[in-house]
């Protein structure tokens, strides 16, 4: 049935935007990426051009489509940056402002008067969340506080909210279809994840009214069909899914206990905890992995803002490096991190300090300091924050894994991954396709078509390509570990 058809994953990413084809054994035809720029009108600010989102989209689906010299498009599936949020008039399909960022901090005052009023206890036994500004509430609230007509707009029922995955399904379909999945509804601080829909209390709470809601869907089910002025003819959009928990479905982490942890512009370890919602008491989040046929599956997850980004700006604003890729070689030049720790917290610390005051900072840097030792603290503090994470989920209960997957741009250095196995103390395995998020759209709308009899069966497409033991001396580990942790300290206590 899928000879010479394709599978299309659209990913849309806080700093570009994806396309990739995927054939019947989840191999890659083709793929097409464009960058997507940044908006930072004020400290902490950071926004996106939903028309530039919306253009991407095309484009990367269009190459993408071209190279790979498919007969036909079986189905899309969607996947994106989460809790990134849009507000957009249903009468033009335009949206009323930017794009708010997840990484956007301005709703950090509003967060801290409602924990003094004392709502992080209901936020989190509802949503699961912290009540951080990271989530989608604040922002839609801002939205409609700051934008000249649009609350009366929305209490009138003109106004849509929607994640980026609700706003290019709305697109896609012509402003025919107004839903968002499980997974991406679960960011947005607005949902309870035990019944499963919005709560009303919260939503009365940021002053959001309901009927802005997208409907809330399983992630793999016909969500609709794309306009037919896109394609040509109408293509079945068949799964969505926030791009972390896709990328839980990429690694093919089916199983209670199992971890996959992924480096983007930041870093996400997701646990699935199976059918039970885990409660963190160490500030890690309870979110939805998947949900298929109305069953939920869970998953705990630790979020570090600034992975990625940490050797981003060592090459875009330091200008000390060409590229990404020369940090592995600079990195294993050295015999040791000559005591230099860098905390890249430049838009505050996420899981599990939660502070959005701290702001990063380098530390031990002495006259002999050069570009390596810059480079080799960029990735090492990548790894010590999957560790930070990796031990708050076995404070709540989580057995350590025996096995992290990692997957992500920054998995392809093999320096960082020898060196996150040696300090996280358990195996890393990198499998054949690092995209996994794009793989994790691609077998939802796999699952929806009828390519796969379950979503257990897509692990047919997981294959491994290469594993990393660790083998550091536990007293050496120990110091460094102490040394990280001193710097965090330091980092927190000057913000
Ligand atoms: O929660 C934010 C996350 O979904 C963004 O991921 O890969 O676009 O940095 P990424």
């Amino acid at each position: 049935m899928f000879h010479d058809n394709v599978i299309l994953a659209i990913d849309q990413g806080t700093t570009s935007t994806r396309a990739l084809a995927f054939d019947e054994q989840g191999q890659v035809r083709a793929s097409a990426h464009v960058e997507l720029a940044q908006i930072y009108p004020r400290d902490g600010w950071v926004e996106q051009d939903p028309d530039d989102i919306w253009r991407d989209t095309l484009t990367v689906w269009r190459q993408a489509l071209e190279q790979s010299g498919a007969v036909q498009l079986a189905a899309i599936g969607l996947t994106n940056q989460r809790e990134t949020t849009l507000v957009w008039d249903r009468r033009t399909g335009r949206a009323v402002y930017n794009a708010i960022s997840w990484q956007d901090r301005r709703g950090a005052g509003r967060c801290q008067a409602l924990a003094e009023e004392g709502y992080e206890g209901l936020i989190q036994v509802r949503t699961g969340l912290l009540l951080d500004s990271y989530f989608s509430a604040t922002k839609v609230a801002w939205i409609l506080e700051n934008v000249e007509g649009a609350r009366a707009a929305a209490q009138a029922g003109h106004l849509a909210f929607g994640t980026i995955d609700s706003f290019l399904l709305w697109r896609l379909t012509g402003g025919k279809v107004h839903a968002t999945d499980a997974t991406n509804a679960s960011r947005t601080m607005l949902f309870n994840i035990h019944s499963q829909r919005w709560d009303s209390e919260l939503l009365e709470l940021f002053g959001v009214p309901l009927a802005m809601m997208p409907e809330v869907r399983d992630s793999a089910c016909l969500f609709g069909h794309t306009d037919p002025v896109l394609y040509g003819r109408p293509v079945p959009i068949g799964g969505m899914a926030g791009d972390q928990q896709a990328a839980l479905i990429g690694q093919a982490c089916f199983r209670n206990g199992m971890v996959k942890s992924t480096y983007g512009t930041g870093c996400f370890v997701l646990a699935n905890t199976g059918e039970t919602p885990v409660s963190s008491t160490h500030r890690l989040i309870t979110t939805i992995g998947y949900r298929i046929k109305g069953q939920p599956t869970y998953a705990l997850e630790g979020s570090i803002f600034n992975a990625g980004s940490a050797v981003q700006w060592l090459r875009d604003r330091l200008g000390v490096i060409e590229s990404a890729r020369t940090t592995e070689y600079l990195a294993s030049g050295l015999r040791s991190n000559h005591g230099v720790y860098f905390v890249p917290a430049f838009t505050g610390l996420g899981a599990p300090y939660w502070d959005p005051q701290a702001r990063g900072a380098l530390f031990g840097l002495t006259r002999d300091t050069g570009v390596a030792e810059l480079a080799r603290a960029a990735l090492e503090s990548v790894c010590y924050q999957t560790l930070d994470l990796i031990e708050a989920m076995g404070g709540d209960g989580v057995s350590r894994p025996r096995v992290v997957r990692a997957d992500g741009g920054m998995a392809r250095n093999e320096w960082m991954l020898k060196f996150l196995a040696d300090i996280l103390e358990v195996s890393v395995e990198r499998p054949t396709q690092i995209e996994t998020t794009a793989v994790g759209a691609a077998v939802l709308a796999a699952l929806t078509v009828g390519l796969f009899p379950s979503l257990e069966a897509a692990a047919a497409w997981w294959r491994l390509d290469a594993r990393f033991d660790p083998s550091m001396n536990p007293d050496y580990r120990a110091r460094l570990c102490q040394g990280w942790h001193k710097a965090v300290g330091r980092t927190r206590e000057s913000g």
